[in-house]
């Protein structure tokens, strides 16, 4: 049997989730008073640990807001500008983190990931703020002031208040990891509104007839450029045993609905029409899949020869111009349409959230529960590929911390 709930405790702050953004938001509001860290889960930053490879992408030094999705793209613009990549770098260098720039602004860690969890819990232990682990979120209540919240660990039932609430309890990818949607749950108690969730940076899913064909090149890598309902990406791309995936393809997941088609260039610097040319005059008793695999792996050849020269055998002497030309252009402008995404369990992150309309771009706060704040990937605004969405974790935790310490609202 469940104890009865006994006394309150008081904190100023109540922290709901102890991922990249909960736990950066401590140090910062603990000026304000006593700040409490709550998580369902048994250790804290768990996507931080096995993000990047186990390297964790930190941040990205091209960070813009044009690099997040959001129903309102300028929303994000305040947080980023006020704590940017240089300000987080700051503090990894200040903790003695090691750290690569690996391509497009990424910067990992040398390491481990786990360098930067030790860095958010020190900081965190330093400013006093306290964290309880393995710990559910019963009931939160508004009072007239502050909030109230029933917990349990453990067994105990026990409740906490506080003046100020922030939810930082992130998206629902990943649900063995401890995404559970709680925060839009929490978000709809108090009346807000939300965008449709969906899974983001995820692989794409083609269906049985069309996996037969593509299901041989499984595990075959090249580079394309990939384009949904919304910029190109100029990126890896692999094959899977259920569809397709590698960075090209999570990227323009994020910008893709369901029903739509993809377009994937396999010729992304637009070297095949030339190539093909010269190849067709100094070798032009070869096929059109054996000149392919000079410039990709002799598996996607063939499949995209096959598909691009609807199965015509004949050799690149044998075409002309306006042969050559097609068959090229069939390769830079492959229209696909997947049947779906892996979903929630391989999703890097949730698209939509809790509507941007409803908080201050300043401090992350509702405009009409004063003290409630949300942060990080539970609100409205979606990071590319690359340490855009912790950089947006950072910023944002930043920007309610920072409004809680200074008595902002
Ligand atoms: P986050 O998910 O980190 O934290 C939420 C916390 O709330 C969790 O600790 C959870 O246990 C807790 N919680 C949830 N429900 C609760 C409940 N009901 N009660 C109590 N606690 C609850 N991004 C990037 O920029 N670079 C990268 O390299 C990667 N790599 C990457 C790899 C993989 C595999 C994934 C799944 C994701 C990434 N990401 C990433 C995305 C990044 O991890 C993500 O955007 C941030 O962790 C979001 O931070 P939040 O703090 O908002 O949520």
């Amino acid at each position: 049997m469940v104890p009865p709930a006994t006394s309150s405790e008081r904190f100023e702050t109540v922290i709901l989730g102890a991922g990249a953004a909960g736990l950066y938001c401590a140090p910062f509001a603990a000026p304000a008073g006593r700040v409490l860290v709550v998580d369902h889960a048994k250790k804290p930053g768990e996507k931080i640990r096995i993000s990047g490879g186990g390297r964790c992408n930190f941040t990205n030094l091209h960070t813009t807001p044009d690099n997040f999705i959001s129903r309102n793209r300028h929303f994000a613009k305040s947080a980023l500008k006020r704590h940017t990549p240089f300000d987080f770098i700051e503090k990894v260098d200040g903790a003695g983190i090691k750290w690569h720039e690996k391509t497009l602004g990424q910067l990992f860690c040398d390491d481990s990931a786990k360098q930067i969890i030790k860095m958010l819990l020190d900081d965190l232990q330093a400013s006093g703020a306290e964290l309880r682990l393995e710990t559910s979120i019963e009931q939160v209540r508004k009072l007239e002031s502050g909030f109230e919240l029933e917990l349990s660990s453990s067994g105990k039932v026990y409740r906490v208040r506080s003046s100020n609430l922030v939810v930082a309890t992130g998206g629902k990818s990943i649900p063995k990891m401890g995404a559970t949607g709680f925060g839009y749950r929490l978000a709809e108690q108090f009346g807000l509104k939300l965008v449709e969730t969906r899974p983001a940076l995820v692989p794409l899913t083609f269906s049985p007839d069309f996996l037969e064909t593509t299901s041989p090149l499984a595990g075959v890598a090249l580079e394309a450029t990939v384009q949904a309902n919304g910029p190109s990406f100029q990126e890896g791309l692999l094959f899977t045993h259920r569809g397709l995936s590698g960075p090209s393809i999570l990227q323009a997941s994020s910008y893709w609905a369901e029903g739509e088609p993809l377009v994937v260039n396999f010729d992304p610097r637009s070297e095949l029409p030339a190539k093909l040319r010269d190849m067709r005059s100094t070798g032009g008793r070869r096929t059109i899949a054996s000149a392919l695999a000079e410039h990709m792996p002799k598996r996607a050849a063939e499949l995209l020869a096959s598909r691009a020269a609807a199965n015509d055998n004949r050799n690149l002497a044998d075409l002309t111009d306006k042969e050559l030309t097609a068959i090229c252009d069939a390769l830079s402008h492959w229209s696909i349409k997947p049947a779906g995404t892996e979903g929630y369990r391989t999703a890097e992150v949730t698209l939509g959230g809790v509507e941007t309309d409803s908080l201050s771009s300043r401090t992350m706060g509702v405009k009409s529960v004063p003290g409630l704040y949300f942060i990080g990937e539970v609100v409205d605004v979606t990071g590319w590929l690359g340490g855009y969405n912790f950089q947006w974790a950072w910023a944002s935790a930043h920007a309610a911390g920072t409004a809680i310490a200074n008595g902002e609202r």
